[in-house]
């Protein structure tokens, strides 16, 4: 096939545009990445967009608009919080998934009754939209499993010959794809992160908003796919997030701990490396430059495989506000191969301790956080929230917390509110929970020893820091002790 390489002028934004109404493919830019567009009411033109890409057929379309009104064309459901969201983030890189309408067709929404919508706040893209009239399909223009494009030339490299046009726009502001929300919930759920974060939108909402809990953890990586094994716990929502992606050509390792160790780390493993006679190519960004990171992260992959680099060492970035977007894609990138400079084993992570907490507990989560981390390495912490002292509700802080650990997710959990009761109310709502609340040492080892309580609770504002953590590390260092006790608590799995 012969591919058109237009530019943005107005007269090939309209040729780009007939093109995609006549059921044709373009490469066009976003703000985020560049996007391959498609008819997204064409069934024929979304399923060879799944062809050029060689996509699976089950990881569904984001369908992109340019006119907010659009969006009830798509969908029939319309919330305060979705007019929130169109009003405070639309143009831009944030999108919503919504159930869709009967016009738009299942193979667009890779079968799922549910389509993800999006305005982008590029001139460019919403030209296309707005003079093809339809609304346009677009997954990212790379072919699947590669770093997304965000430059032109990145989509000539992977596409050419494979699509009927390219518009060379502008390099990608934001440089990672948006931020994709659940929003057919009571709780809207982050299934994507991107610049837009968990913080923000909740700030935006004046609610929390959850990420999918399967953000959270480190996928099963199978062998033989390189893609996330199928874990019914812990199925991501959306499709796509279980898909080996990103990946360079380089084998590539990302080192996580305390700054200064990390770069004495790679440095070193640099030399041994270089002096193997290896290609060897470094990664470090600042947590305060986790915007830079976004924009240039694919990019930097993309030059490792043109420039014929043997390995990648990166360095980690703190796993907060744009940080954890860019690491949910530096993960993979790597396929989890990460390295634990902190921890002197380097392996062996045996415990999983979830941790949730509402804004009163928040304080006392994060002290129990660095003293766990601090406590034992074979301890590995997932941190489900909040995250700051802005007012949430702890009934969905407790739940979650509970489901996590009665789901296998986590070992065990801890949970945080002002008092403790709300939030343990909370989780011993879940079957499968015994959280007990403790506010003295003597509690937490009975607690562990006749109850065999899987989350404890602590009061963040009637409990003082140290005492806390004594009670953690006695729930913590106790063990259950069994017989009489073990028909109890099996009378209270049973309710
Ligand atoms: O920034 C972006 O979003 C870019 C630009 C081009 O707009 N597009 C993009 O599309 O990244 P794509 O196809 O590479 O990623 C779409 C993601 C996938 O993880 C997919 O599984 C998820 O959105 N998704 C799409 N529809 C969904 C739905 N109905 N329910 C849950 N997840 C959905
Ligand atoms: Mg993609």
């Amino acid at each position: 096939m012969e591919t058109k390489i237009l530019s943005t002028s107005e007269q090939d934004i309209r040729i780009a545009a007939e093109i995609i109404r006549k059921g044709g493919l373009v490469a066009f830019p976003t703000e985020t990445v560049y996007g391959l567009g498609a008819n997204a009411l064409d069934p024929e033109a979304v399923a060879k967009v799944y062809k050029a890409k060689g996509r699976p057929s089950d990881n569904p379309m984001i369908v992109h608009i340019s006119h907010k009104d659009d969006m009830s064309k798509l969908t029939d459901l319309k919330t305060h919080d979705m007019e929130i969201l169109m009003d405070s983030c639309w143009p831009g890189p944030l999108t919503m998934v919504v159930p869709a309408k009967d016009l738009i067709p299942r193979v667009t929404t890779g079968g799922l009754d549910t389509v993800a919508v999006r305005m982008p706040s590029s001139e460019v893209a919403r030209s296309i939209i707005t003079e093809s009239g339809v609304p346009i399909a677009a997954p990212s223009a790379n072919l699947s499993g590669h770093p997304s494009p965000t430059t032109y030339q990145h989509c000539i490299d992977d596409l050419m010959g494979r699509v009927d046009a390219i518009v060379c726009g502008a390099d990608c502001k934001v440089g990672i794809e948006s931020t994709v929300i659940d929003m057919t919930g009571e709780t809207p759920m982050i299934l994507r992160p991107g610049i837009l974060t968990v913080e923000h939108l909740s700030n935006i909402l004046g609610k929390e908003v959850v990420p999918d809990p399967a953000l959270l953890k480190k996928p099963e990586i199978s062998k033989e796919t390189g893609n996330a094994v199928q874990d019914p716990d812990f199925k991501p929502k959306a499709p796509g997030m279980k898909y080996k992606h990103y990946a360079p050509k380089a084998e590539m390792a990302i080192y996580r701990g305390s700054s200064d160790k990390v770069t004495e780390a790679i440095s070193k493993r640099r030399e041994e490396l270089e002096r193997r006679g290896k290609k060897v190519e470094v990664i470090i960004y600042g947590d305060d430059e986790g915007e830079k990171a976004a924009r240039e992260f694919f990019s930097r992959l993309r030059e490792c495989d043109k420039n014929g680099t043997d390995v990648i060492l990166a360095a980690a970035l703190k796993e907060s506000g744009v940080g954890f977007s860019v690491m949910n894609r530096m993960f993979k990138s790597a396929g989890y191969n990460i390295i634990d400079i902190d921890n002197e084993e380097g392996s062996g992570k045996t415990m999983i301790i979830a941790l949730a907490s509402d804004h009163g507990g928040y304080a006392l989560k994060e002290k129990i956080k660095e003293h766990l981390m601090e406590k034992d390495s074979s301890y590995e912490i997932l941190d489900l929230g909040t995250h700051s002292e802005e007012s949430v509700d702890y009934p969905v802080y407790g739940k979650l917390c509970g489901e996590t650990v009665a789901s296998g997710k986590a070992d065990l959990g801890i949970v945080c509110c002002g008092t403790g009761i709300g939030i343990s109310i909370a989780a011993n709502k879940v079957k499968g929970i015994r959280c007990g609340l403790c506010t003295t040492v003597e509690m937490a080892h009975l607690t562990k020893e006749h109850n065999n309580a899987n989350i404890l609770a602590l009061g963040g504002r009637t409990t003082e820091p140290e005492l806390a953590l004594a009670i953690v590390d006695e729930w913590l260092d106790t063990d259950f002790a069994g017989g009489r006790h073990k028909r109890r608590t099996d009378m209270l799995d049973e309710m």
